[in-house]
């Protein structure tokens, strides 16, 4: 099995629990950052996709932000997708928003189809990051905008020690204890240690062909959102 046939057949096993466990875990810090990156769209954009969009939190925390706003939402795991479309039909907004299941390093959407978009904490499941970054350019309008959001290992030595004690103890245990997929909760901690740093991604932006790209850290540098621009 590939790690991303891998990657895919654990988000379809942790579905039911993920949106209880991804806010337990992150002490509800997920939220306030989607919130972060929703706030980072451009207040022109009509159309967005959200790619690994899971059970559709940002596509529709944007779409409830802007009233005009159309939003697509692609994930490899269709059990996520089920999620998804379940939580979009209970908030009325199936009108705006859909769902299509595909794969975010081979999209489904013609060149230039997008104003922005969006990627949250699903980056750094992709092993070819470049490629991935340079497809989100290609389905983007002129101008268009990427919008990565990811958890990092923070910088801060201090902090650091605290973080890793989280992520090597706390997590596996409230994941083993909620979830079926102990195994998913470990390979948490392994994928935020192994991303790349804010600067390592910039450069990735950078080689797609993204434009103006700068970052934010959010919360010590747990997280980060990084934007660039497409220009023709
Ligand atoms: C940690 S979840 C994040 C979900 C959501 N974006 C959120 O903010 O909660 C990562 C998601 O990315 C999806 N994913 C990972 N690699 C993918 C790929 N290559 N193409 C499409 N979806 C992918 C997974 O199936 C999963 O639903």
């Amino acid at each position: 099995m590939t790690h991303s046939q891998r990657i895919k057949q654990m988000f379809n096993s942790i579905s039911p629990t993920y949106d209880t466990l991804n806010h337990l875990m992150s002490f509800g810090f997920d939220i306030l950052w989607r919130n972060k990156a929703v706030q980072s769209l451009p207040s022109s954009a009509e159309e967005i996709l959200d790619i690994g969009t899971g059970t559709g939190d940002l596509v529709i925390s944007a779409a409830r932000k802007n009233q005009k706003l159309k939003g697509f939402g692609l994930d490899f795991a269709a059990q996520m997708v089920k999620q998804a479309k379940l939580k979009t039909q209970k908030k009325h907004l199936t009108e705006r928003i859909s769902y299509i299941t595909g794969d975010g390093l081979n999209l489904p959407f013609p060149d230039k189809s997008f104003d922005a978009v969006t990627i949250a904490f699903c980056l750094r499941n992709i092993d070819d990051k470049k490629a991935a970054l340079v497809e989100m350019a290609r389905v983007l309008r002129n101008g268009g905008k990427v919008i990565v959001l990811e958890m990092t290992f923070p910088e801060n030595i201090g902090f650091r020690k605290f973080f890793n004690i989280y992520l090597d103890n706390l997590i596996p245990l409230i994941g083993r204890s909620i979830s079926r997929d102990a195994k998913a909760y470990r390979y948490l901690p392994v994928s935020i240690k192994g991303f790349v740093k804010p600067d390592e991604l910039t450069i990735l932006f950078n080689e797609a062909g993204l434009e103006r790209v700068k970052y934010t850290k959010l919360s010590f540098g747990i997280a980060y959102i990084h934007e660039g621009y497409v220009h023709y």
